[in-house]
């Protein structure tokens, strides 16, 4: 992947070094956090698989990591609101600091549930961290520990985010030219 702009990007909003920089934020964050304590990164699939990656090697000490499936979007630009599990942890939670990884929090009705459904699991302590937030754009109030970057609201792919599962291997996160999806 070349750092040329893709013909379907209007533009980029964030480049990759400026999320190279808010994952290490986070990650030395976390690291500081966590300090001496094993944590347990459950890993949102499919959209932030990209952002996990990156994040784990930015944090010193013993992580783990799970993934989990759900689905929030169908084929629409726009938040559904119903949540689907496509792919449960492996691992169990009982007992352990876990931080749900996150690519972007938008409505949060997404986090709304997992939070929920992760807490009746009785972790330890549970926290969130998103590389985007989506400013004002909440249906529902979600305390979100370790936020990467601001997000206008604007449809936005690439570095996992994806529009009809295209765009996720983008190096950056790019906004959609209208035209792909009106
Ligand atoms: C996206 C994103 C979050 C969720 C955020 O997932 O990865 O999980 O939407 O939206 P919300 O705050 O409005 O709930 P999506 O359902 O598009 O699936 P994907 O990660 O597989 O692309």
């Amino acid at each position: 992947m070349t750092d040329s702009i893709h013909p379907d990007v209007k533009s980029i909003l964030f480049s990759k070094e400026e999320i190279h920089e808010a994952t290490l934020r986070i990650g030395k964050q976390i690291s500081k956090d966590y300090q001496g304590e094993k944590v347990l990164l459950v890993t949102v699939l499919k959209g932030a698989f990209i952002f996990m990656a990156d994040l784990a090697r930015c944090i010193d000490g013993d992580v783990e990591v799970d993934f989990m499936a759900v689905s929030s979007y169908g084929a629409e630009a726009k938040s559904s609101g119903v949540v689907r599990i496509l792919k449960d942890l492996n691992a169990p939670v009982e007992g352990r600091h876990v931080i749900i990884i996150e690519d972007i929090l938008d409505s949060g009705l997404t986090l709304k549930y997992l939070l929920k459904n992760i807490k009746a699991r009785g972790p330890l302590s549970i926290e969130i961290a998103t590389l985007l937030f989506k400013e004002g754009k909440q249906q529902t109030r979600i305390d979100c520990k370790y936020i990467g970057l601001l997000c206008p609201d604007y449809f936005v792919v690439g570095y996992g985010l994806d529009y009809n599962e295209r765009y996720r291997n983008l190096p950056y996160i790019g906004v959609l030219d209208e035209s792909v999806y009106s």
